[in-house]
């Protein structure tokens, strides 16, 4: 059974096909990156997975049972932490509070302080930033908080959009050194990015969408040599 699994996924916003039958599965302790274009749906089949859109066709599984109509809170306590594109934190709350809202299902406050430690572990600069307002981090150290927040729920699996987006290449590195850590430490994680030749370099499988549909799927490997995705993701050819 894999940890997550979409069976035929169709997705519309009002008439918008966006996903036109998704078929993806993520087993426990990979990392699966999905690669594609400006507007291919990437960050749709996240959202469809996390619940904040419906598809309206199709099945999302977590862990072998179905999903994709409870609400998103639900699947957030399931075990399914989102780190959404352009990262979304609380501008006007400090970075403490940023972290504690992502704990909002936690109501034990030792639980609650173990994580914030651990947050403060993986990300001392927030830790020095803790009674900073969200709004007034650098881009970097606002992804950090939009990682450390999806964490504060001690997901299972981790669906990441698009992390190294606007980042400065040192800041890049770092954030992909996170991830592979994070996934050595036993967490599963459903990659998006642009940045498809790092995105390939750190996952064990991918799977490229094309206009709301996938294309190619494969080991990551296989997929960094192939023609077709050298030509249009990697810039080769
Ligand atoms: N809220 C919305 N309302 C209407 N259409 C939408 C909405 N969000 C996305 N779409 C459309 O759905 C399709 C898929 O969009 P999505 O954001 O999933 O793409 P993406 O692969 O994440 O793109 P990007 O790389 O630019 O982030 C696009 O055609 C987009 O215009
Ligand atoms: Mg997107």
């Amino acid at each position: 059974m894999s940890l997550l699994e979409l069976r035929d996924v169709h997705t519309y916003y009002g008439h918008i096909h966006a996903l036109k039958g998704i078929s993806l599965r993520v087993e426990e302790g990979e990392i699966v990156t999905l690669i594609g274009s400006n507007g291919a749906g990437k960050s749709t089949t996240l959202r469809t997975i996390s619940g904040l859109v419906k598809p309206r066709q199709g099945e999302v599984r977590f862990q072998g049972k179905p999903i994709h109509r409870l609400p998103a809170h639900q699947i957030v306590a399931l075990g399914v932490g989102h780190v959404p594109e352009g990262r979304k934190i609380f501008p006007r709350l400090t970075v403490e509070e940023n972290l504690e809202i992502g704990a909002y299902l936690e109501n034990d406050r030792k639980v609650v302080q173990k994580r914030k430690e651990e947050v403060f572990a993986l990300f001392p600069r927030l830790y020095e930033r803790r009674a900073q307002k969200g709004g007034t981090l650098s881009g970097g150290e606002q992804q950090m908080l939009a990682i450390g927040r999806a964490l504060m729920q001690n997901p299972r699996i981790l669906l990441m959009d698009e992390p190294s987006m606007g980042l400065a290449p040192v800041l890049v590195d770092f954030i992909f050194e996170i991830i592979q850590r994070l996934n050595r430490e036993g967490r599963t994680i459903l990659l998006v990015e642009q940045n498809a030749r790092l995105a390939l370099q750190i996952a064990h499988r991918g799977y490229v969408l094309a206009t709301g549909e996938i294309t190619l799927e494969g080991p990551a490997r296989d997929l960094a040599q192939n023609p077709e995705v050298q030509k249009a993701y990697l810039g080769e050819g």
